[in-house]
């Protein structure tokens, strides 16, 4: 999984496809999009158009708690995407104080029948996940969750990272103040801007990000964020900004 993706909430219909043509254009290799964005068909023909042979991308859906029939809906990603399989279908969030022990079955028999390569969560707490695979005996591989330093929490980082639950964090940019004095002092410690900082932080710790943007530029400088690395008191100041 690219540590690194293109987030595609928000954007449909001509914006998404061109975006994501953007996107592939530009390096990424990893999108992520949802049965509720309602741009699952634009990210496909953006994919098929892009040329790039369908094992260099890996692409993530998701599939809402109350789809009345996960597996009709699952069908309807992959021909919406244009491709026989998913690298990662996600149950997008928690409803009715349920964990959906029932929904998590049908995730694996669409890995088992090979239609998904690996199944995972979102919007789950810690709590949530273990008592999913307590329940079920299957462990999610991903969980995504609204995550960036303002939201940075030692103990979900941790819990992740013992659990060997990948930590995938969205609304990054959104949660962010890119006029934040520690972020612009990294950033120009490196010649890099703050948001390249703030996506840096993500990698370096570990973490997925998957940033959204319309923007050819920003498209392009939120992937250009390989010639540098931060170092352990870079990180540290950066999770400083938890709760800010
Ligand atoms: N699982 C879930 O429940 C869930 C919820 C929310 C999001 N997500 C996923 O996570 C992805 C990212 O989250 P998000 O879309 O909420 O927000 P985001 O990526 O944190 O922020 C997107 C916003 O930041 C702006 N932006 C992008 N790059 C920038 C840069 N370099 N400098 C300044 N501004 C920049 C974008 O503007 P422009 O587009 O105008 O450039 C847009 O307004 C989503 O697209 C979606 O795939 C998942």
């Amino acid at each position: 999984m690219p540590l690194l993706g293109f987030g595609t909430w928000q954007i449909r219909g001509p914006q998404a496809y061109d975006a994501v043509r953007r996107a592939l254009d530009v390096g990424y290799r990893h999108i992520d999009t949802a049965t509720v964005y309602r741009n699952e068909e634009e990210v496909g023909r953006g994919l098929a158009d892009s040329g790039i042979p369908r094992d260099e991308v890996f692409v993530t859906t998701k599939v809402p708690p109350n789809a009345g029939d996960p597996r009709k809906t699952l069908d309807t990603s992959l021909q919406k995407l244009g491709t026989d399989h998913l690298d990662l279908w996600l149950i997008h969030w928690t409803e009715g104080g349920s964990i959906h022990e029932d929904l998590w079955q049908v995730l694996f028999e669409a890995q088992k029948a090979g239609k998904v390569r690996d199944v995972g969560v979102s919007n789950y707490s810690l709590d949530q996940i273990d008592r999913l695979t307590d329940a079920t005996g299957q462990q999610p591989a991903v969980n995504q969750i609204e995550w960036a330093p303002t939201l940075y929490d030692d103990e979900v980082a941790r819990g992740h990272e013992q659990r060997v639950v990948v930590l995938e964090g969205y609304s990054a940019l959104r949660n962010t103040n890119l006029d934040d004095p520690v972020l612009r002092e990294v950033a120009d410690a490196h010649g890099v801007s703050p948001s390249q900082v703030l996506l840096r932080w993500h990698l370096d710790h570990g973490f997925v990000a998957i940033p959204k943007s319309v923007t050819p530029e920003r498209i392009e400088s939120n992937f250009a964020i390989t010639a540098f690395e931060l170092d352990e008191q870079e990180l540290h100041r950066i999770d400083g900004l938890a709760g800010s």
